[in-house]
């Protein structure tokens, strides 16, 4: 399926946000402030995962999209890389039959040949397991980045059409690792920091953006609440003037 761009076409919009993409930030610092170690902060972390796809599904959102592993998070020091890669594996282990019996849909997305093969081979069964589940779709980015994305997305699109150029936006995006769900409504970065960090460069063009202090461990229903809110308040006017937003409103 083709999926409709911001900059093409006006996407349709509504209330309740129908992508929402998450940077789960500030669970090092949440540990540090407690005087744990850093990975502490990292499994309480999964459970923040656990309530926000619990909370999006109630919410009737469509598409959750969460930033759990950079492809520069390979830079950290070695036992926390493994911890994570580790707690990765457990929460596959416990959650995909919880997630299969709510309808929920699970990809991963990113460059997974640099990951364990049984790890790889997990998240195939997990994506194949859930792949007709049409209630919510929790994307987990992992090794991911927003250039590696837009690269391999170019080598594809070349491949599929060699020697040809002009190639227009659509032909690229279709092949971006994302290419099954719309852009994202909601940019969510928790843990105080105001920047992507190579996220989805691509996909980010219009989405509104929104950073809070609360740190991803902390991040529960209010906070999830709070951001929508933030979100609701928003004229999204893709280019337009405030005006004529309020003449197509009077008009639908
Ligand atoms: C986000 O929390 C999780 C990952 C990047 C894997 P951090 O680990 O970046 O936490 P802070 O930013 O150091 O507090
Ligand atoms: C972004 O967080 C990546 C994830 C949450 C997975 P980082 O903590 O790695 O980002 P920087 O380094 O502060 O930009
Ligand atoms: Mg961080």
């Amino acid at each position: 399926m083709m999926q409709t761009s911001s900059t093409q076409t006006i996407p349709k919009t509504s209330a309740v946000p129908c992508h929402i993409a998450i940077i789960m930030d500030g669970n090092g610092r949440w540990a540090t402030k407690r005087f744990l170690p850093r990975v502490a902060g990292h499994a309480k972390g999964v459970e923040a995962v656990r309530s926000a796809v619990e909370a999006c599904a109630e919410r009737g959102v469509e598409y959750l999209t969460l930033f759990a592993f950079s492809s520069e998070n390979w830079r950290r020091p070695e036992d926390e890389v493994s911890v994570l890669m580790r707690l990765f594996v457990t929460a596959l282990e416990r959650e995909v039959t919880k997630m299969h019996a709510n309808s929920i849909r699970l990809k991963v997305v990113g460059d997974l040949s640099r990951f364990d093969v049984k790890l790889q081979e997990m998240i195939a069964n997990a994506e194949r397991k859930t792949a007709n589940n049409n209630r919510l779709t929790v994307t987990i980015c992992a090794n991911y980045g927003g250039r590696w994305d837009i690269m391999q997305a170019i080598d594809k699109m070349v491949a599929a059409h060699p020697a040809s150029t002009g190639f227009t936006e659509e032909q690229l995006a279709q092949h971006l690792s994302m290419a099954y769900a719309p852009e994202p409504d909601l940019f969510i970065r928790t843990g105080g920091e105001e920047r992507i960090s190579n996220f989805l460069l691509w996909q980010l063009a219009y989405t509104e953006l929104y950073f809070t202090d609360t740190y991803w461990p902390d991040f529960d229903n209010e906070a999830l609440d709070a951001a929508i809110t933030s979100y609701q308040q928003r004229e999204r006017r893709f280019g337009r003037t405030s005006a004529q937003l309020v003449e197509a409103k009077k008009a639908s």
